[in-house]
């Protein structure tokens, strides 16, 4: 019934007053998240005993499988902590009739700040030549084998233009002069009349972007989306960022194409496996930026999200439509 208490299990860091909210009507067990990668067998044994009669989960970095599922009879929702929601198996959510939420719109531009962020780092060289003063090495002033590539002006290359695509484009195009193109499933006339952007063919988009940005979600249509035949097309002078999942890039390809000097350099803030291994390549080289998946790192958009979760839960135990449903 609608009054009756539901137990929801907390697998991510909420506020006291976010979690004092959901203890007011429900029964909470918070688990901690980090004990998945520590002591995985002890980890998920707890949770598949807690699943067993649980109506909801608010969970962002647990990936979540059939195995999880079937030890959950009762689960009814589960809200994610992410806008990405490619670590539940659709299908399996949707034969079971369980709902997923995920935290669109609070990210957007945040998330759109750390592709900036990457682009501006990159073509600067920002992280090696400040390590550089930090080692003691500026001891002349920097000459032309320090000099960077400018962002203004420069043509900005979208793989995809959804919201956090959208909000880089933005940023490109009306703070920094940038041409943009951009290459997308659907074409965004409000966008192209807004910021001129023109949407063109991904091989066109790649011989002729300074800057390649890709914000596209993970999919099997988008794994390797960008592989060695991509590279190749891309000029050596571009730089390409990645801010929207690892598996998009096939990245021992992109490791031979910087390693050969394919392209001038990367910004990276995710990978095929994280965390990166600092012995890893991406993590060593000078033309690489390698940041630890930060895109929504910030403290008031993890708030904002994990408000946003704490709402999707809520609402679906009560009945009522979520405000972020992926599956509805
Ligand atoms: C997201 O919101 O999808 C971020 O990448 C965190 O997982």
């Amino acid at each position: 019934s609608v009054s009756a208490r539901s137990k929801i299990i907390v697998l991510e860091v909420l506020s006291d007053d976010q979690m004092a909210a959901l203890r007011e009507h429900h029964d909470v067990v918070v688990l901690d998240a980090s004990l998945a990668k520590t002591s995985p067998d002890t980890f998920n044994t707890t949770l598949m005993h807690e699943l067993s009669n649980a109506h909801a989960l608010i969970v962002s970095k647990v990936k979540m499988t059939e195995a999880l599922l079937d030890a959950a009879p009762q689960l009814r929702v589960i809200a994610s902590v992410s806008v990405g929601y490619d670590n539940y198996p659709l299908e399996a959510l949707n034969a079971r009739g369980i709902l997923l939420c995920n935290t669109p719109d609070v990210l957007t531009e945040t998330t759109a700040d750390v592709g900036f962020l990457l682009i501006m780092a990159s073509a600067r060289r920002a992280v090696e030549l400040s390590n550089l003063v930090r080692d003691g090495k500026w001891t002349q002033s920097i000459d032309e084998q320090y000099f960077g590539t400018d962002v203004h002006g420069k043509t900005l290359g979208m793989i995809g233009m959804g919201r956090i695509g959208a909000a880089i484009a933005r940023r490109g195009a009306l703070g920094f002069g940038m041409r943009v193109q951009y290459s997308n499933a659907s074409p965004k006339p409000a966008l192209e009349a807004e910021l001129g952007a023109r949407r063109v063919e991904l091989d066109d988009l790649l011989a002729s972007s300074d800057f390649v940005c890709v914000t596209v979600p993970l999919s099997s249509e988008t794994r390797h989306l960008i592989g060695k035949r991509e590279l190749e097309k891309m000029s050596p002078h571009a730089i390409l960022i990645n801010i929207a999942r690892g598996p998009v890039i096939d990245e021992a390809a992109l490791i031979d194409c910087l390693q050969r000097g394919g392209i001038r350099g990367a910004g990276l803030d995710v990978f095929e496996q994280e965390p990166l291994s600092s012995s890893s390549p991406l993590a060593q080289m000078p033309q690489v930026v390698a940041l630890p998946h930060i895109g929504s790192a910030t403290h008031d958009t993890r708030r904002a999200m994990a408000q946003r979760a704490l709402d999707n839960t809520l609402l679906a135990l009560e009945g009522e439509p979520p405000l972020s449903a992926v599956n509805e």
